[in-house]
């Protein structure tokens, strides 16, 4: 069988709330996966998940599956605080990683897994899924393309008080476990670190995507309401000026999108909250010809979509584009940056994020 007809084997562990969301689903659809098996502590919820999701095996010791050696890929969907020390436990067993966002909250975590991809040079994969949102990715090849020198790029992203009435109606019921492996700290114990972690990591990804890679941040924080907002000024390494906007919760719309001027173009966005499965709307205005172009990006499931790319990399040899870690390591010095910009009311520079900072 040739490497275009196979399947990649993967495993899943976690049977928590973003596999169910996503990940088995996207296993089950994507064209080039088969889940090959799932693993989670929690017996009852194995159970439940293996009935639906008929994987070739099932786990409850996550060393037993990686000592599989059918299972080439390991998808972590753990809490944040768990994804380091399974993806290196996965990379010294040499399995190939996709490990849910963000990376880690702590650089040097970051160094551990360079370390490790070092001795065991597998793929690895962050799952910042909105590079895989095709009208994200239309408007990424027009600024590499088409555009010529970047000015100023705007994101911004602002998750809202009506979101979750938007999304129990889009995904199932999770079902829960009383036996799920839980961090000591729950992750929402401190609200202004878990906000930055689960939604600015998206911001700062996408940023980055689309301008490069980010030399400092000047950053503010208002809590009132219960709301929280961030503006941070950016400064790109190659000279494009920067604003982002993370918002929690915005009274209104869910609220994510970006602009981009550029030297023979602009770009205007605006991207759906990801649990509709619809791509950004993305409109490119290219100077030389006057006109506006805007994609269809007919294909939604962004999750999906990194998941097939992920096989792709392992299977074919594809250049991989997803955010690697290298990129991983450089989001969260962004988010420590951005912190301690707040914290000393300065410029922070990247560079200047220690090995111990969290
Ligand atoms: N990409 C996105 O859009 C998106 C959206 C939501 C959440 N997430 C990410 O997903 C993660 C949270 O996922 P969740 O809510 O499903 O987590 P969770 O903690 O609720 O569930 C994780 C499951 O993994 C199991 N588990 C953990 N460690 C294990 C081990 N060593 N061996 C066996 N089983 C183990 C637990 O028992 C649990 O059932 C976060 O990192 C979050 O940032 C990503």
């Amino acid at each position: 069988m040739t490497n275009r007809e196979r399947k990649l084997k993967v495993g899943v562990l976690g049977c928590g709330p973003i596999a169910q969301f996503t990940h088995f689903e996207s296993c089950q659809k994507a064209r080039n996966i088969e889940l090959y098996a799932i693993c989670d502590r929690a017996p009852d919820l194995l159970e439940r998940m293996n009935a639906i999701w008929q994987p070739v095996k099932v786990f409850s010791d996550y060393q037993k599956m990686l000592d599989d050696p059918e299972i080439e890929a390991i998808i972590v969907a753990t809490a944040d605080a768990f994804h380091v020390p399974l993806s290196l436990q996965a990379i010294e067993a040499g399995k190939h990683v996709l490990v849910e966002k963000p990376l880690s909250h702590a650089v040097s975590e970051c160094i551990q897994l360079k370390e490790a991809l070092e001795r065991n040079p597998v793929h690895f994969q962050v799952g910042h899924m909105k590079r895989f949102d095709q009208g994200i990715q239309y408007a990424k090849e027009f600024i590499s393309d088409k555009m010529g020198a970047i000015l100023a790029l705007k994101a911004w992203y602002g998750d809202n008080t009506h979101r979750y009435t938007m999304t129990d109606n889009l995904q199932p019921v999770p079902i829960k476990s009383a036996q799920a492996l839980a961090p000591h700290i729950h992750p929402k114990a401190d609200l202004e670190r878990y906000y930055m972690m689960a939604h600015g990591s998206h911001l700062v990804d996408t940023a980055r995507y689309l301008a490069g890679p980010i030399a400092s941040v000047s950053a503010k924080l208002r809590q009132k309401f219960g709301a929280y907002c961030w503006f941070v000024d950016v400064e790109f390494e190659n000279g494009t000026l920067g604003h982002l906007d993370l918002t929690i919760k915005i009274r209104g719309d869910w609220h994510e999108g970006f602009q981009v001027y550029g030297e023979n173009g602009s770009v205007f966005a605006k991207t759906p909250n990801p649990w509709f499965y619809k791509s950004s709307e993305v409109e490119c205005y290219w100077e030389p010809e006057q006109q506006y172009f805007r994609p269809l990006a007919a294909d939604g499931f962004s999750y999906r979509l990194q998941l097939e790319h992920f096989a792709e990399v392992i299977l074919k040899g594809v250049p991989p584009t997803g955010t690697n870690l290298a990129e991983g390591l450089e989001i969260t010095k962004t988010m420590i940056a951005i912190k301690r910009s707040i914290r000393e009311k300065r410029s922070i520079y990247l560079d200047q994020i220690n090995e111990g900072e969290l």
